[in-house]
């Protein structure tokens, strides 16, 4: 066995060369060079650094607030049993995709130093943990893996609980989302949608008290407050919450979700500060993507356990609330995700096969989910339409 000493120098040595290996990218278009963070335009494009480039990508075209975009929405997907992994290359490589949103839990772990496959043969719960042992081996495979996709289109991301140690440093550095928190919450735009994405992990990593989930929460206020003016709403009406760890689940194990008072959803134990139910209600968010749990699932329109359908027969057009969507089930080495015997009634649809969701923003009023199975041969599991006339806070509509 390799002594701490030696797995902490190794894994010390591996943190300096990833922090000080700063590539560059530089197009080989007519636009000559440019950072890659600029770039929206289809162009073609290598990445590196001193003798070393790799070889020539191009990137997808994004299009201006009157696109229709489609994007893959998941969590949990890991590098040992990536079930889905295989589908979502092939659809970025056919144009299926223009961006991926992947909603926490990203390599299982990003820092490990061990890559052990185990495929969907291996069920057996007590190979879900493997030793903890840093290098970030499984952070350089997990990057290989995605490396079709990430070449070609947004890879979108939050952190997950597993994206946990030394304080996220892996996640902070192998990504490089806008704006300045680290990763930690960002938002941007893709055509009519504007996707907020931040951190439950806030919430249960402690180490720095309130600090952290305060910066957040008064970012998401500040945040919503913008994209709520009415010159910003009417060009991105959707408003699109990710984060890692849901409000709600009807699953059957004892995570924060399956607690009536789920810390993200109504905020601190005792306080019930900082909760987020609450606040994205206020501000009219549309739709509200998590993962974290091994499934997928839809709610209807939800708020404070209450069904806010728009109608009895078009729960989804005008609906009353958020609505939530559960899509934790890519992959991953942790096995599928179980459900209560009783369902409750707010839950609409439960798969617990492993794939990933598709989601099309149409237009303003337009927004269409759907969720694939890779158990199933890539077959739609389910399928639904968000229609809404009117974007803003729901309070409004109840008037
Ligand atoms: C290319 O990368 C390898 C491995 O990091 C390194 O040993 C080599 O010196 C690099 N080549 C040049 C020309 O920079
Ligand atoms: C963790 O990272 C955040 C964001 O960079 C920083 O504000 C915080 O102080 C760090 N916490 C510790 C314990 O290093
Ligand atoms: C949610 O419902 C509970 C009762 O079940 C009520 O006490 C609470 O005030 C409600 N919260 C909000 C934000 O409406
Ligand atoms: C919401 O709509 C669905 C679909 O029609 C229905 O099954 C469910 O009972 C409705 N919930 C409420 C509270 O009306
Ligand atoms: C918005 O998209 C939907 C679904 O594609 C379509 O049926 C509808 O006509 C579109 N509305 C407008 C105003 O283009």
């Amino acid at each position: 066995m390799w002594s701490p000493t030696f797995v902490k120098a190794a894994a010390l040595l591996l943190y300096i060369l990833l922090i000080s290996s700063v590539s560059e990218c530089v197009y080989a278009s007519s636009t000559g060079t440019a950072p890659v963070q600029v770039a929206i335009a289809a162009t073609d494009y290598v990445c590196g650094s001193g003798g070393n480039w790799s070889m020539q990508y191009t990137l997808r075209t994004l299009g201006g607030a009157d696109w229709s975009p489609t994007l893959a929405v998941y969590g949990d997907m890991g590098t040992a049993n990536a079930v889905s992994l295989p589908w979502l290359v092939e659809e970025v490589a056919s144009g299926g995709f223009d961006a991926v949103l992947h909603v926490g839990d990203l390599a299982y772990d990003l820092f490990q130093c061990l890559y052990v496959h185990m495929g969907p043969e291996v069920q057996g719960r007590e190979n879900w943990f493997l030793p903890l042992q840093e290098g970030g081996k499984v952070g350089d495979k997990f990057m290989e893996q995605v490396e079709p996709i990430a070449t070609q289109v947004p890879y979108m991301v939050a952190p997950g609980n597993h994206e946990w140690l030394h304080n996220f440093t892996h996640y902070k550095n192998r990504f490089s989302m806008p704006g300045n928190s680290e990763n930690y919450h960002y938002s941007w735009n893709i055509g009519p949608a504007h996707i907020i994405s931040f951190s439950t992990e806030v919430y249960f990593f402690l180490e720095d008290g309130l600090k952290l989930i305060e910066w957040q929460y008064h970012w998401l206020e500040q945040e919503l407050q913008r994209v709520s003016a009415a010159e910003y709403r009417g060009e991105r009406p959707w408003i699109i919450a990710m984060g890692h760890r849901p409000m709600y689940c009807s699953t059957n194990n004892d995570n924060d979700c399956d607690h009536h008072n789920s810390v993200v959803r109504v905020g601190l134990p005792l306080e019930y500060k900082y909760g987020l139910e609450k606040l994205f209600y206020q501000y009219g968010v549309d739709l509200e993507l998590w993962g974290h749990e091994h499934i997928y699932e839809r709610m209807w329109p939800l708020f404070n356990y209450t069904v806010m359908n728009g109608s009895y027969e078009n729960p989804y057009t005008n609906p009353g609330a958020p609505v939530h969507i559960v899509t934790g089930s890519a992959g991953c080495r942790e096995d599928h995700g179980d459900f209560k015997k009783d369902q409750p009634e707010w839950v609409a649809f439960t798969s617990r096969d492993y794939g990933y969701s598709k989601m099309t923003v149409h237009n303003a009023t337009h927004l269409s989910f759907q969720q694939i199975s890779a158990d199933q041969g890539g077959k739609v599991v389910d399928e639904f339409t968000i229609i809404k006339d009117y974007h803003g806070p729901y309070r409004a509509m109840d008037l």
